[in-house]
């Protein structure tokens, strides 16, 4: 019995000391773990019940957005604070009100409770149109 110990014990040791090495962690693919941004968690969380990156729904599809309203991501951040309040100051000839009219007229919910940073972040992901 001690004899086999003896011989048993070392090698659990050096298993025990392999799996807690960091190399295995290290050596595993990069793609394993896909973090979740947070410009997308807030996505999923308060946009996606209407909006989906490459395909119409409730509303439209977001990915390109940025280039549709001429890189004024400042004027994009203020519609989603108030949809109506940026087409009812730039009228219905303008960029948002055209896309408001194209919509059916359906009216997209204000979001006054997330910063300006939280929803560039939303608009940056979801402008790449990479789920
Ligand atoms: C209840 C449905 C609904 C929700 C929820 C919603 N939207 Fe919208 N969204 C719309 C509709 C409808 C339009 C088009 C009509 C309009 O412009 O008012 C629109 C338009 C937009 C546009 C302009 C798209 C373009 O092609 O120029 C952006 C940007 C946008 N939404 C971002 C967001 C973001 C960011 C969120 C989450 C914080 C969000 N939306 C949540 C319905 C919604």
């Amino acid at each position: 019995m001690i004899k086999r110990l003896s011989i048993l014990l070392p090698v659990i040791t050096l298993l025990v000391a392999c799996n807690n090495s960091d190399n295995t962690r290290q050596n595993m693919p990069a793609t394993t773990v896909v973090p979740v941004t947070p410009g997308k968690r807030l996505f999923m969380n308060s946009c996606m019940q209407c909006h989906s990156l490459k395909q119409d729904k409730t509303g439209p599809a977001l990915a390109g957005v940025i280039a549709r309203w001429g890189n004024d991501t400042t004027k994009l951040i203020a519609f989603v604070h108030n949809s109506q309040q940026v087409i009812a100051a730039d009228g219905k000839d303008a960029y948002a009100g055209k896309l408001f009219d194209k919509w059916y007229k359906t009216t997209m919910p204000a979001f006054g409770g997330i910063t300006d940073n939280e929803i560039r972040d939303i608009i940056v992901y979801a402008d790449k149109g990479v789920e």
